[in-house]
This record gives structure tokens, C-alpha cells and sequence, in this order.
């Protein structure tokens, strides 16, 4: 795997502009965006296979018992758009219970993951055009003007939607709306269950979540110029009832001063950054997210326990 001692360290603008932001607010910040490296983007399959991490295998397993249904929704000739597509692992059982799309289109901040993983679905789907886009989710997505005319569906698993903030998310699911041709949206989302289990898959007994937090320090030291000790950080996965969601921080574990593209951010000991979040929903809010967004949830299927929710969206008359 590749690490910052072995690649160029070239200045990355657009994350130092952000991380400055974060890290001078009273309460530190960085986005969860940045954690998509490509050594990230490795580290997050390997979250998706801890036994911990129940997220990943009960959204595959609904996917698969429902597979011709949502295939189905893509019509004859039409795409499938995934927002965040990562290895495309889960897309692959709706691609394999459909023989009519004409077009599968994954959308991904992580460039060379995303072109990577294009190129392993292109061997596998010879007759299937496979459209890479490297676009931020969290901005207007435009899509290649090849695809305007075509009907599409969109496709937004991994309970990626719960790292989001609601306005973030309302934004996004309008933005879908809006897109011409769209006919409907398949969301993942995970749901409110016991702390036990939520925090679990979020602070795995191997650190392999603690390793994926922590490598956006390692990202900002080579991209932004930054000065991280990442011993001195300590990973903290905790249970926010009010919020319903899992907050994922690095605490400052002393006192203690960092370079960051030339500005020097102070952390007394105890001083979390917040690096991401993972809302979970129950039906009556996610109901509510869509409903905001111009969507009315026209199914929810779920599994045995209701853990996980890939819901079925459609344009409100
Ligand atoms: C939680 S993973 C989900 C991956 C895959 N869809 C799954 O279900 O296993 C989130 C994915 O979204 C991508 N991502 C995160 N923030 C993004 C953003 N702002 N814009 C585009 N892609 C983003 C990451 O690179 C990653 O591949």
C-alpha cells in the first residue's frame, strides 16, 4: 500500500483551504471527504469485512434478496448512477440481475480507486457502457451530456448518506431530483438500533476504523504542508442520542502545537477534532428527509431485524 514516505507531496489547494477552516473554528473540524485517499479508500473495504461492521453485509444481503425488483427499476437501455461508488462491490448484484441497462455510472471523489475499479467492471460487463466520474458529491454533480436523454436511476448505498449533515443531505437528494431523466433513487441507510452494536462497528476491536480516521492526518501532512505527530491523536467512537449519530473524532492526547500550510493550530489535551459523522435514521425521519428533498418513499426493504433500510424513492407528483 502506498504511504506518504513513498509518494510526491504535492500541495492539494482545495484541502488546505478546508482544513484551515476546520481546524481554526472554536470546534475543530475536518471533512469526512478527505479520508478518500486511495490508501483510505483501500482502508474502507477492509472496514466493510470486520465482523464488527454489520452495515455492509445486511445492505448486501437486502440487495440480494431484492435484486430483480431494483434492478428492475432501471428501464430498457437506461443507467444506473451510484454516488460514492467505492469498489462498486454491492453494484455488482444489480448489475448481474439486470441484462437490459445501457449505462452504469459510478461517481466518486476518489479518482484513481474510482478508474481502478472501472476498469474491473469493464472485464465483467463487456456490453455495458461504464461511465467514471470523478465529482464531489457534496457540490452539483453534472453528468457527461451523453447521458442527459437517457433515464436513470440513482443508486446511493453504504449508508454513505449518514455521513452527510441533514442539510447536506436534503441538498443532495434535490439536487437528484432534479436531474433530467431520473425515475427513481435506491438509499441505503442505516437505522437507530442498541449503542452496543453502533458503536462496535464504529471502534472495531482490530483499529482498522481508528487507522482509516487517521490517515487524514497522514493525508494533510503530505497535501497540506502539515507537521501531524498521528501518536499523539487518539481515535474515539461515541453515540450521539441527541443527533442520532455516531460522531468519529481524533482527541489531542497532550498539549500541543501543529504546522499546518504555514499557520501553527494550538490543542490542549482533550481536544477532539470532528472528522465524520454517521447519522442513522428511523422510517418516520428518513420519510421526512426524502419527503423535503421532493420524494415520497414508495418502499423500504429491509432485513429480518430491520437493521438496514434500502429504500425506494420516487418523484412527488
Ligand atoms: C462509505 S463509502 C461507500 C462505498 C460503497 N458505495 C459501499 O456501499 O460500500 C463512501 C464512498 O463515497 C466516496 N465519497 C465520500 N465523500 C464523497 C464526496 N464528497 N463526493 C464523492 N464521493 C465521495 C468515498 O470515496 C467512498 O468511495
Amino acid at each position: 500500500m502506498m504511504d506518504g514516505s513513498t509518494q510526491v507531496h504535492v500541495r492539494n489547494a482545495a484541502l488546505v483551504a478546508d482544513a484551515l477552516a476546520g481546524l481554526t473554528a472554536d470546534a475543530k473540524t475536518l471533512s469526512p471527504k478527505w479520508l478518500y485517499d486511495h490508501h483510505g479508500s483501500a482502508l474502507f473495504e477492509e472496514i466493510t469485512r470486520l465482523p464488527e461492521y454489520y452495515p455492509t453485509r445486511t445492505e448486501a444481503g437486502i440487495l440480494h434478496a431484492n435484486a430483480d425488483a431494483l434492478a428492475g427499476l432501471v428501464p430498457q437501455g437506461g443507467a444506473l448512477v451510484e454516488l460514492g461508488s467505492g469498489a462498486s462491490v454491492k453494484t455488482r448484484t444489480l448489475l448481474d440481475a439486470s441484462g437490459h441497462m445501457g449505462a452504469y455510472v459510478p461517481i466518486d471523489i476518489s479518482r484513481d480507486f474510482l478508474f481502478e475499479t472501472a476498469e474491473g467492471l469493464r472485464a465483467t460487463y463487456p456490453a455495458l457502457d461504464i461511465v467514471p466520474v470523478v465529482a464531489d458529491f457534496t457540490a452539483p454533480v453534472s453528468l457527461p451530456a451523453a447521458l442527459t436523454e437517457l433515464p436513470k436511476v440513482a443508486f446511493f448505498p453504504g449508508s454513505t448518506i449518514g455521513n452527510l449533515t441533514p442539510e447536506g443531505a436534503q441538498a443532495l437528494l434535490s439536487g437528484v431530483r432534479a436531474w433530467a431523466g431520473i425515475e427513481a433513487f435506491i438509499l441505503g441507510a442505516d437505522m437507530v438500533k442498541d449503542t452496543q452494536t453502533l458503536v462496535a462497528a464504529y471502534d472495531d476491536a482490530q483499529g482498522v476504523t481508528a487507522e482509516f480516521i487517521t490517515n487524514i492526518l497522514r493525508r494533510l501532512n503530505r497535501e497540506a504542508e502539515a507537521d501531524f505527530d498521528l501518536a499523539a491523536f487518539d481515535y474515539r467512537a461515541t453515540w450521539n442520542a441527541a443527533l442520532t449519530r455516531i460522531d468519529m473524532e481524533l482527541v489531542s492526547n497532550r498539549d500541543q502545537r501543529v504546522r499546518v500550510a504555514g499557520h501553527s493550530i494550538d490543542f490542549a489535551a482533550g481536544e477532539p477534532i470532528h472528522i465524520s459523522a454517521a447519522r442513522k435514521y428511523t422510517p418516520d425521519s428518513l420519510a421526512a428527509l426524502a419527503g423535503a428533498a421532493g420524494w415520497d418513499v414508495r418502499h423500504r426493504h429491509v432485513d429480518a431485524a430491520e437493521r438496514f433500510s434500502v429504500a425506494v424513492l420516487t418523484p412527488k407528483a
